[in-house]
């Protein structure tokens, strides 16, 4: 099955096609440099310019996989969560392709998704715990099978990613600023500011960064150099996302699969390979920790092979917690 998938949630165009779930070719047009002056996504902007773009990076992903539109079999598109404008644009593209060639359409949880960007290499084992940590998510899933899943966790307040954007932006990094975080961090002298060690109390395994974004504020105020608020920071943020992980981990959990842009951070990488050693870890592969259609089309393809379509007119969503 030839799928085409439609990545268009926040500030990456991408376009991928897959052959029965593999990467045949794979687009992201990043607009980084748009949003750079702003210091963070200004929506219409992100929207408008997904809609400049998006014919163009589908037609170039369709040559690279050298295959015409006429050969496909699907159309995947991320449905939600994300900014409502942006994903307007590749719902609307994606149904709008597949309504003219009369094949069907798909919309993905893009939060799911970023879990299957770590299944391309390995074939997963179920159930697994599976940790999504991105700018707009940190959340924590059960999955039963490729598309049975169940949300166990998530932040209460801000992202990981976002908070470590925040305090990358109060340390004149730019935006965004998690990897020029982790840079500045490996700068550090010292072994970095110490902040408080967050773990919620309470059964559910969820997240909070927002104390210590306002720590970290207190501290850059006070005057603390910043390779050490770096340095600290990162691994508070890094604590606290692997220690809630190994709460949540159940015996019977056969694998724990991690995804999501900050699950390209090398400290976080190292942590969960050496704090969870019960079970086999799954790391999202580098170029597909970000924002990329190659994930959207292959959850989509899983959708699809259980019978799973989404009609025209289905609406986007901003939120989308559920599989559908
Ligand atoms: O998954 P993603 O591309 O977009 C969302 O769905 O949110 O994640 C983007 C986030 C940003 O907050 C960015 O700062 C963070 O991932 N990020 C990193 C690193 N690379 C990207 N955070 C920490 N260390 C990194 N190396
Ligand atoms: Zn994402």
């Amino acid at each position: 099955m030839l799928v085409l998938g439609v990545e268009t949630s926040c500030d990456e165009t991408s376009l991928a096609v897959l052959k029965d779930g593999a990467i045949v070719s794979l687009r992201v047009a990043s607009q980084e440099a748009l949003h750079r002056p702003t210091g963070g996504v200004v929506p219409e902007a992100a929207a408008r310019r997904h809609l400049e773009v998006i014919r163009f990076e589908a037609e170039a992903a369709l040559a690279q996989a050298g295959q015409d539109v006429s050969d496909l079999d699907a159309v995947a598109y991320t449905r939600g969560p994300g900014l409502l404008g942006c994903l307007l644009v590749g719902s609307s593209f994606g149904q709008g392709l597949a309504r003219s060639l009369g094949i069907p359409a798909v919309g993905v949880n893009h939060v799911l998704a970023h879990v299957h960007a770590a299944l391309f290499d390995q074939a997963p084992a179920f159930p697994l715990l599976a940790l999504v940590v991105s700018g707009g998510h940190t959340s924590l899933f059960r999955f039963r099978g490729p598309i049975e899943v169940e949300l166990l966790g998530q932040t209460r307040d801000d992202a990981a990613g976002e908070a470590l954007d925040k305090v990358a932006r109060l340390l004149d990094l730019g935006y965004p600023g998690g990897a020029a975080l982790e840079r500045l961090a490996e700068s550090a002298q010292g072994e970095g500011i110490l902040f408080p060690d967050v773990r919620l109390a309470g059964a559910r395994p969820d997240f909070s960064f927002s104390g210590l974004k306002t720590a970290a504020r207190q501290v850059i105020a006070s005057g603390a150099p910043g390779p050490e608020v770096a340095r600290g920071f990162q691994r508070a943020v890094v604590g606290q996302l692997v220690e809630t992980t190994l709460k949540a981990l159940m015996p019977t959990d056969r694998m724990l699969v991690v995804g999501g842009g900050v699950s390209a951070n090398r400290t976080l990488r190292r942590a969960v390979r050496e704090r969870l050693r019960s079970v086999p870890v799954l790391l999202a592969p580098l170029p597909l920790c970000a924002d990329n259609a190659a994930m959207i089309g292959r959850l989509g393809w899983e959708m699809l092979r259980a019978g799973i379509e989404t009609p025209l007119g289905t609406p986007v969503r901003a939120r989308l917690e559920t599989l559908t």
